[in-house]
């Protein structure tokens, strides 16, 4: 088919076609928008899933639905050793500062502004100037403890009240919130609770690995009362059908049955690989339906991409003693696996496997879903190292 009308998007963050299968979660995140903006209160929301299984464009479609509703956005990505203080202070930046101009322009906002200018400077910050920009002082006492979790706290109630104060509201996305340290989603969270309390309009829609739900309650114990942790995961095969079938049939081309069942079985309903063999099956195809035989045709050349890419940019960053303990963990015919198994296989001792399972986890690339069980955090992960390391050593290094 036409490669420039091809409707399928394999791609981090990439808009897909159709967001298939998540209605029940943007019902949720509508309710939440909406009732914050009345000042009712409701839990936050964290989208907790693994690589690829379509958080950041949820998030994004959340954050669409949130500007629809009148809500001032800012959207922030925790990256591996980046802050969250200059981060939050940039991007608050730019809505108190859209807030302020308003007619009518009252204290709270005036205020606001100056807490950040303090925070600013407390958080060595380089955003220029914004306090004297906007011929405000930093205000002193004010979000200058260089605490974060007193300072974050404070400059995001004076933001809330500032909204409040134009009858608007603000809504903070985080994506990747993993990689914030342990300090920084305390912060979060105890600014969030305080929000709460006061009943101030604003809201805060965050996605993550699932570790997360564990690393929040390690934070702080009230987090599940605070936040709600939504599991975002592979599609079901109806919904893996349609994520497939309906951007095809806009463009006047059809897939039959069969050959939605094999990218299904292929797939395991993951979005990412599903706009994956979308997108080969659309460059393949000569004729619609698209058939069995044509996505058979595409299988090889997806798994050699997804190979070279996808997967293999995470195996590069390995040791030998981190693969083959990858590896050793697709022989694993139980899920989730338990570490004790693992180290049967491997005849070691399960003590000996801690310092490796710790630096795979800090590398993202497994999780503990309960304690002594382990789970890959990139999906068919296990697949991939089969066919990488045909055979697994034994010996530890
Ligand atoms: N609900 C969905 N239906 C179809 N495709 C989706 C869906 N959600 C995500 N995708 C596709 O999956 C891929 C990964 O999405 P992304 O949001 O980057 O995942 P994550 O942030 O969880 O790693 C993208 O190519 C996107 O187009
Ligand atoms: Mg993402």
């Amino acid at each position: 088919m036409d490669e420039i009308t091809n409707p399928f998007s394999p791609g981090a963050g990439s808009r897909p076609p159709a967001l298939a299968g998540r209605e029940e979660i943007l019902h949720q995140a509508h309710v939440l928008l909406e009732r914050v903006k009345q000042g009712r209160p409701e839990k936050s929301i964290l989208l907790t899933g693994l690589r690829g299984v379509g958080k950041t464009v949820l998030l994004n479609a959340i954050e669409r639905m949130a500007v629809d509703t009148g809500y001032h956005t800012l959207a922030i990505e925790g990256r591996e050793d980046q802050p969250l203080a200059p981060l939050i202070a940039q991007y608050l930046r730019k809505v108190l500062i859209a807030l302020y101009p308003a007619p009518g322009v009252g204290e709270k906002t005036r205020q606001a502004l100056a807490v950040l200018g303090s925070f600013i400077s407390t958080f060595s910050v380089s955003v220029g100037e914004v306090g004297l920009k906007m011929d405000i002082a930093a205000a002193r006492g004010r979000a200058d403890s260089g605490n974060l979790e007193i300072d974050l706290q404070e400059l995001l109630v004076a933001a809330a009240e500032a909204a409040a104060e134009h009858h608007k509201a603000i809504a903070i996305f985080i994506d990747e919130v993993q990689y914030f340290s342990a300090s920084e989603l305390s912060a979060i969270l105890a600014a969030m609770h305080k929000i709460q309390q006061l009943e101030l309009p604003l809201v805060l829609v965050g996605a993550g690995l699932p570790t997360l739900p564990a690393m929040a309650g390690d934070a702080k114990s009230y987090a599940e009362r605070l936040i709600s942790f939504p599991e975002i995961g592979p599609l079901s095969a109806m919904d893996t059908a349609k994520a497939l079938r309906d951007p095809a049939l806009a463009e006047g081309i059809a897939f039959d049955d069969h050959s939605l069942e094999e990218i299904f079985k292929l797939t395991s309903g993951y979005p990412y690989f599903v706009q994956e063999w979308g997108s080969e099956a659309w460059v393949q195809a000569v004729s619609s339906p698209i058939s069995l035989n044509v996505i058979q045709q595409c299988t090889p050349r997806v798994i050699a991409r997804l190979d070279r890419n996808f997967f293999r940019v995470r195996y590069d960053r390995l040791t030998p003693g981190e693969k083959n303990f990858l590896r050793a963990m697709a022989e694993c015919r139980r899920s989730p696996i338990r570490t004790g198994d693992l180290a049967e296989l491997l005849k070691v001792r399960v003590s000996t496997l801690g310092p490796l399972r710790s630096k795979l986890i800090n590398k993202g690339m497994i999780y503990s879903p309960a304690h002594g069980e382990l789970a890959y955090s990139v999906p068919l992960f296990g697949d991939f190292m089969k066919r990488v390391m045909p055979k697994l050593a034994r010996t530890e290094n």
